[in-house]
């Protein structure tokens, strides 16, 4: 299979003006933006943490919310990627809006939102997902998909009689606190705009271009 397409990227550009000392602000533009244009989940990016051996891992999740400066996901904190974060604080976050010609990269540390965060985010949940949630082991092994159906159905057995169903204790929130932030802007002939934003020691932003 060759895969020789070619795309020129022609849709937009990037200054350094343009993040004005506020990446944060820059960033939650353009996953608006995103939003705005009614692509199919508009707000995923993946997710990298390190395993117990240095190796990477990336997985897409959902962006659920940019409060406080913070990218926020929901997620099994007995999974593969919360062991990753349990372990070592630290995370990435790649967003790509292929219709937009765009991408974002964040390097940052990773806490646990607080808990009253996480019961209200999962009760805000269909009941579906909140089922899904106690359902499955996230991340260990199955034996067959009838094992896991099997597992699903017992849980709507419990909370058949329960108006709200609870959180699980290992289902909750994480919160990616950035210590740097690049916004790729895709330009003709590969001579892409990249603008770099390091957090400094004052709690500012040191800003520089990087080439493509
Ligand atoms: C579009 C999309 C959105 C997803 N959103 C989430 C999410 O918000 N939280 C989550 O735990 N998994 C989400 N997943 C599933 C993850 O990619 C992954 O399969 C799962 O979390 C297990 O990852 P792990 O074994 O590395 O922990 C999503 C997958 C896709 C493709």
């Amino acid at each position: 299979m060759s895969l020789h397409s070619r795309t020129d990227y022609t849709r937009g550009q990037l200054d350094a003006a343009q993040v004005q000392g506020d990446p944060w602000s820059l960033l939650q533009r353009w996953v608006k933006e995103a939003v705005d244009a009614g692509i199919h989940d508009p707000t995923a990016f993946t997710l990298s943490t390190l395993d117990e051996r240095g190796f990477p891992h990336g997985r897409v999740v959902l962006l659920r919310d940019t409060r406080d400066g913070e990218l926020v996901f929901f997620t099994n904190y007995q999974s593969e990627k919360g062991r990753d974060l349990e372990r070592i604080h630290k995370g990435g976050a790649t967003f790509f809006w292929p219709h937009a010609e765009r991408q974002i990269r964040v390097r940052g540390t990773v806490k646990r939102v607080p808990e009253s965060e996480s019961d209200a985010y999962f009760a805000s949940r269909p009941r579906g997902s909140q089922l899904g949630a106690w359902s499955s082991d996230q991340s260990e092994r199955v034996e067959s998909r009838s094992d896991l159906d099997a597992s699903y159905e017992r849980q709507e057995v419990r909370f058949s009689d329960q108006e709200q169903v609870t959180r699980p204790q290992h289902w909750g929130g994480y919160a990616l606190v950035p210590v740097e932030i690049e916004f790729w802007q895709g330009r003709a002939s590969r001579m892409h705009d990249r603008i770099r934003c390091i957090r400094d020691e004052h709690g500012g932003w040191s800003i520089s271009r990087l080439q493509p």
